[in-house]
């Protein structure tokens, strides 16, 4: 909803070009390091002034968030930032869900960064970015990466960021299957040694083609899991490297949405027709890579 003193956001898609799982923590956390960027796609969230706080989902995707009420992440961001400064008003909050939920693509952390961020202009607030990091962190450990929105370098459990330099320009095609998958499920299911962290480069890649050679040296360690979770993800994947100019095809977060790297717009929106044509029940889009320039 839009109308007199509204404001809103963009909560883009999150990315993990890459995802190393390094380590366990005693309290169950893992410890990562993830290439992430953002795609020029996802919920849309918007504010006006009230006294309350509630909050409407609309949007294609809005059936699917099972938890729209108090224990949503956009109200607990909202709450928090309230509390945090001493904020008394409230805010008419609607979220257009685009994004499908469970997917890997961080939907809800997104929200909840792309709450921080709108209450802060709705509320005229400006809290210091390392205790809005903070608040962001305690939100969930993808909030801090989508709150930045730049390609970074994610280390700890989500909370240790390395903004990067601007990537080169990539077009991304999102497909997911139409299958729910929990990052908690994923994380139980993974076994095997842990990974290495490693430079994935010395000079920062120019092109999409260089970019996708770079990336190639890493992975993402919760494939195998969730690819025995859910064997859709397998299709999914080979749809993808199967697209003429596909550069590379790999899941996202803890899936079961992939995403494949073009380096043109044409070649990208090509593979989306014919991949929408060929699976009917999948959600394909093409869109720009974000990157930070
Ligand atoms: O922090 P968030 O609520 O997004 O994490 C969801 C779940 O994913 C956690 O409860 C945990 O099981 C798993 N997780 C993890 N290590 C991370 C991030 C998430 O084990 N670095």
């Amino acid at each position: 909803m839009t109308g007199a003193g509204a404001v809103v956001e963009t909560a883009p898609a999150k990315l993990n070009l890459t995802l190393r799982v390094v380590g366990r923590r005693a309290d169950g956390y893992h410890e990562l390091e993830s290439l992430v960027a953002f795609a020029d796609c996802g919920d849309r969230l918007s504010a006006h002034p009230s006294g309350e706080l509630t909050l409407e989902v609309t949007g294609p995707f809005a059936a699917a968030l099972h938890d729209a009420g108090a224990g949503n992440l956009v109200l607990r961001a909202a709450r928090l930032l309230a509390q945090a400064a001493g904020v008394g008003r409230g805010a008419v909050l609607t979220l257009d869900k685009r994004l499908p939920v469970a997917a890997g693509l961080g939907g809800g952390s997104a929200d909840a960064a792309a709450t921080l961020r709108l209450l802060q202009r709705l509320w005229s607030i400006s809290l210091p970015e390392p205790g809005l990091q903070a608040l962001a962190a305690e939100l969930g450990a993808d909030v801090p990466v989508c709150l930045l929105g730049r390609p970074a370098l994610m280390r700890g459990v989500g909370e240790r960021l390395e903004p990067l330099p601007a990537l080169p320009p990539t077009w991304i095609v999102l497909a997911n299957p139409g299958v729910a998958l929990g990052t908690p499920e994923v994380f139980r299911a993974r076994s095997g040694p842990f990974s290495a962290a490693a430079p994935l480069w010395a000079t920062p890649p120019r092109t999409a083609a260089e970019l996708a050679g770079c990336l190639r040296r890493s992975a993402n360690d919760l494939e195998p899991a969730a690819r025995a979770l859910r064997p859709q993800i397998d299709v999914v994947l080979s749809a993808l490297a199967r697209e003429a100019g596909c550069l590379l095809a790999r899941m996202s977060g803890s899936g079961a949405s992939c995403f494949g790297l073009f380096a043109t717009p044409e070649e990208a929106e090509a593979a989306v027709r014919r991949l929408k044509a060929a699976q009917p029940a999948w959600w394909v889009q093409a869109t720009p890579l974000l990157t930070g320039a």
